[in-house]
């Protein structure tokens, strides 16, 4: 197993060399201090603070709800576990669109109160000049195309994007903007493996994918789907490592009984 654990720290340069090398980049989601430890620790190549977070850590539908302050929370929890990998977070809607000098002044805020390495942001042209504006100001941005879930009420549903021609060409379009205008690697989200895999040789920055096929530079997933902490939720794009809220119910039920029995505490448990 290839980790490179001997890197001190991942850089946006790392990713770049790695893609370069042909090496493929990890990449999971955290919201919290003890989980982000563990992932850092097992040698995660990037931490996403997704807004994500909004499904899985606060509960809401979609990831529409989650504020800059919530997302800051999260970050700065993160931040806090992590000594090797690079930590990205997501600015969260109505946080950039629009609006380029609100999305300076969001990944400001970011940055400087979260401590985190760089944003990542939904979408191609539309979001061209708020991308712009951040970079100026030093800040590295990561991309967003495919299904862009901040978007959902546009597109109606969580199915494959970018099937029909049109939609396939304006994402190569944009994946090159995104490039053009010095984002430093972009995510891919459900689109037809084929296509990323053409997306991922037209540019010469890192695409990372999720639901998109193999032939990318790395891969993305949120950590609870992949630890089976989200029951429910089983799209064909995660791989389950494991069943984590088996293993939670199981233990949960165990110290109920242990209570109720007053097998614990037991001596050894006591002062
Ligand atoms: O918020 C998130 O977790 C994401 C990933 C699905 C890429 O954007």
């Amino acid at each position: 197993m290839s980790t490179h654990k001997e890197i001190k720290r991942i850089t946006t340069q790392t990713l770049q060399d790695f893609k370069e090398n042909g090496e493929k980049i990890s990449m999971l989601t955290a919201y919290d201090f003890s989980m982000a430890g563990i992932v850092d620790r097992a040698g995660i190549d990037v931490i996403l603070v997704g807004d994500s977070a909004s499904n899985v850590m606060a509960g809401h539908e979609t990831t529409l709800p989650i504020t800059l302050n919530e997302m800051i929370y999260h970050a700065s929890a993160v931040v806090r576990a992590v000594s090797r990998a690079l930590v990205v977070v997501d600015l969260p809607f109505g946080t950039y669109q629009g609006n380029s000098r609100l999305a300076l002044e969001s990944a400001i805020r970011i940055m400087k109160e979260s401590g985190a390495h760089a944003v990542k942001m939904e979408g191609g042209g539309e979001i061209r000049e708020s991308i712009e504006r951040i970079l100026t100001a030093g800040i590295p941005v990561m991309g967003h195309l495919g299904l862009t879930p901040q978007s959902i009420y546009k597109f109606g549903t969580y199915t494959v994007r970018a099937k029909e021609e049109l939609e396939a060409q304006k994402l190569l379009e944009d994946a090159m903007l995104l490039e053009k205008i010095g984002c430093f690697s972009f995510v891919v989200e459900k689109i037809p493996a084929q296509l990323a895999e053409k997306v991922a040789k037209s540019v010469h920055i890192p695409v990372i994918g999720i639901g998109a096929g193999p032939g990318v530079d790395g891969q993305v997933l949120v950590l609870h789907d992949m630890l089976g902490i989200n029951k429910e939720f089983r799209p064909r794009f995660v791989r389950r490592y494991l069943e984590m809220a088996d293993l939670m119910d199981g233990a949960v039920k165990q110290y109920i009984t242990d209570v109720k029995s007053m097998s614990f505490p037991s001596n050894k448990e006591m002062y």
